[in-house]
């Protein structure tokens, strides 16, 4: 069993953040979103993983590495334009072979692994297996149409969709995808959709059987999402002080201190994670917040965020909530009058004032 994992595409939807970098990049409680695909795959015993990235750009190879890190091989695909996930599969049929593999959509993140989708893959004998969770908005998804316990058709994002199932980021397959995705055509948008090569299985008589997720599972593909799954990751984390927290501080909860962070006359409130060699003085960070190495939090208070390295919130009079901040971002008071906001915001941003 080989893994393929997708870390191609635009991101438009996370606009700014991916402007500078790949989506797959941005940390859910300070940790690379791709991690969670490579760390399922080594903790499920593969050891032979491709990653497809966009062409002509290095950033996931050279931050991603071979994956001696996990003890695994990991082999680039480079995918000249996000042209489709079917077609993320079909440049990838030289490394897979007649393997059979599970494809892991890299924004994907999953909850209690990927090992029990593999046993129950191998033990059904399908040439598919899809994995389902129920979702309040469908139309966001692939969505399969069921009849007597069987998919018989999955529909890409429909408009009105036939079940309140949502088609999950990861696939299990057999060599005969291939037949699939190189024999169906390009939809409306221009892409190769993974649901048309699932109808075209079924259609040709293949099986296509599925289980259902029953944790918790997240495609991340808007701001929202990200700091949703931030809190669910961060809800299963223990306390841990590898920093400093001075005599009048008060830490509760489920807080991670990295190495070299300082805790200074400061409350802070878990599920939470303080990077390394950050200064948290005079402030407040509250559940479900993320920050990064090196940052920087004087007189501030901030909740249900995250917050990515080397940045500096000093000074602000109204509790930031709900935020995502990239690197090196400054949130500053400023001293000059008449009291003035003074903005320096790239393409693309958003900010929300009382
Ligand atoms: O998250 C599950 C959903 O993922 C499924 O229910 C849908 O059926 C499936 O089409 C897909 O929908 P999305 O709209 O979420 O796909 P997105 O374009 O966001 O791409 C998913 C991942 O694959 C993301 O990590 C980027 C990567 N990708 C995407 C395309 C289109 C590539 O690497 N190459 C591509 O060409």
């Amino acid at each position: 069993m080989k893994a393929l994992i997708a870390s191609g595409g635009h991101g438009t939807r996370l606009r700014p953040l991916t402007h500078t970098r790949n989506k797959h990049l941005l940390p859910i409680a300070n940790k690379p979103i791709l991690y969670y695909a490579i760390e399922a795959a080594v903790e499920a015993g593969i050891t032979e993983i491709g990653i497809v990235h966009n062409a002509g750009n290095d950033e996931v190879p050279s931050y991603i590495g071979d994956g001696s890190k996990w003890g695994v091989r990991i082999t680039y695909i480079p995918q000249e334009k996000p042209g489709g996930l079917a077609q993320v599969v079909q440049i990838s049929e030289k490394f897979i072979g007649k393997e059979s593999f599970i494809f892991y959509l890299g924004d994907n993140m999953l909850v209690g692994g990927i090992k029990r989708f593999i046993e129950e893959f191998e033990r059904s004998g399908c040439n598919c297996f899809l994995t389902l969770a129920r979702v309040r908005d469908p139309q966001r998804f692939g969505v399969p149409v069921i009849e007597n316990g069987k998919i018989i058709r999955v529909e890409e994002k429909p408009k009105n969709p036939k079940s309140n199932y949502a088609v999950a980021g990861i696939y299990l397959y057999d060599y005969h995808i291939f037949e699939a995705v190189n024999s169906i055509t390009p939809s409306e948008r221009g892409e190769l959709e993974i649901s048309d090569a699932h109808t075209y299985l079924i259609e040709h008589g293949y099986t296509v059987g599925y289980t259902e997720i029953t944790g918790w599972w997240k495609d991340t593909g808007k701001p929202a999402d990200l700091l949703e799954a931030n809190r669910l990751v961060l809800d299963s984390f223990q306390f841990r002080n590898d920093g400093e927290i001075d005599s009048l501080s008060d830490v509760a909860g489920r807080v991670v201190i990295e190495k070299g962070a300082k805790i200074i006359n400061s409350k802070v409130r878990g599920p939470a994670i303080i990077g390394k060699e950050c200064i948290i003085e005079n402030s407040y960070v509250g559940p479900y917040t993320s920050i990064g190495d090196r940052t920087q939090i004087i007189g501030s208070e901030i909740e249900y965020s995250i917050v990515l390295r080397d940045c500096k919130i000093i000074n602000i009079g109204i509790r930031i909530e709900g935020s995502i901040l990239g690197n090196d971002v400054e949130v500053v008071e400023g001293n000059s009058r008449p009291r003035v906001h003074r903005f320096m915001i790239g393409d693309q941003s958003r900010v929300e004032i009382v």
